[in-house]
């Protein structure tokens, strides 16, 4: 019996969140330890199939939650003439749904990933992003491509909107904690706010984007200078940025004092906002799990830890 496979994983953006979308640069890191699988068998001749953790049936009934992922996989197989395909696909992931870590993205590079090894067909990077992007565009019309880019690659990565992605080291003297807020992140209500408030008070919002952009810059110098006290106040200033921009909200502003408050260098959500996940970056492991102890205590439902170079506690 015949098969395919495909992984990706999640994404962490450290800096350029929304502005992003308006041509500023980003920076974005693989939480590769965080995965999303997908995997293809044949079917004789039945309905083409899909397992999910939301949906078990058949691929045409889907619920509106995987409208994008049902988009995509129909947009391959009509340009490969391939409509009348039977097969029985399952999606498994680690990854929260709508915590700002790109689980949509991610299932996008897994499933065509799968897709085109089933089939045997040949897939390139480019090609790759290109269609996973088709289903990020369902989720909020105009994706900068950043989720898709960061869940394809291996290394962290350095984006300006259709212009620059590239990878970009980063060996820092220090680790990050991730942490989810528990509450449901909303990146397509939260890009349309930004939209409409460019729209309406297109001045002050595009000195917030800019000042985004400008803290990218400086923060890509700071990771090449070893420099975790000033990316730390980086992840602040870009904390009050997002906030002004309407992105955060008092829980995720909570949390980030209380993270600031027992020794983080630094902290900001992390993806689209409005919920979901924040990161703070802190010294080493050791202070990573006595701050995620701590924040554990103030609602935060779970935490990862990621090294961003030699950690000489790291276990
Ligand atoms: C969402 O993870 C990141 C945003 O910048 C949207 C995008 O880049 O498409 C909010």
């Amino acid at each position: 019996m015949h098969s395919g496979n495909g992984e990706s994983h999640a994404k962490i953006i450290l800096i350029g969140e929304h502005s992003v979308v308006y041509g500023q640069p980003a920076i974005a890191l693989p939480l590769s330890k965080v995965k999303t699988k997908v995997h293809i068998k044949d079917s004789s001749n039945g309905p083409r199939i899909l397992h999910s953790r939301y949906f078990d049936g058949e691929l045409k009934n889907s619920p509106t939650s995987l409208s994008g992922i049902k988009h995509l996989i129909n947009y391959i197989l009509e340009a490969h003439s391939m409509m009348n395909s039977s097969f029985i696909m399952t999606i498994t992931s680690d990854l929260p749904a709508e915590r700002g870590m790109g689980s949509s993205a991610a299932t996008a590079i897994a499933v065509v990933r799968a897709l085109y090894t089933y089939f045997g067909w040949h897939l390139t990077h480019s090609k790759l992003l290109q269609l996973a992007n088709i289903a990020e565009k369902d989720i909020h019309g105009n994706p900068s491509g950043l989720d898709a880019a960061t869940s394809a690659s291996s290394q962290p990565v350095w984006m300006i909107k259709n212009k620059e992605l590239f990878t970009l080291p980063i060996n820092l003297n220090a680790c990050l904690l991730i942490c989810d807020s528990g509450i449901r992140g909303r990146t397509g209500e939260a890009v349309s706010s930004v939209k409409k408030r460019l729209e309406s008070d297109p001045e002050a919002t595009q000195a917030l984007i800019n000042k985004l952009g400008e803290l990218a810059f400086a923060a890509r110098q700071q990771i090449a200078n070893d420099d975790p006290s000033g990316l730390g106040k980086t992840f602040n200033i870009a904390q009050s940025q997002l906030a002004a921009l309407g992105v955060s909200n008092k829980q995720l502003d909570d949390l980030i004092k209380t993270s600031l408050a027992f020794g983080a260098l630094g902290s900001k959500l992390t993806g689209g906002g409005r919920g979901g996940c924040f990161i703070s970056l802190v010294r080493n492991q050791k202070s990573a799990k006595e701050i995620a102890r701590q924040l554990r205590k103030k609602g935060v439902t779970e935490t990862w830890i990621q090294p961003l170079g030699n950690d000489p506690e790291e276990e």
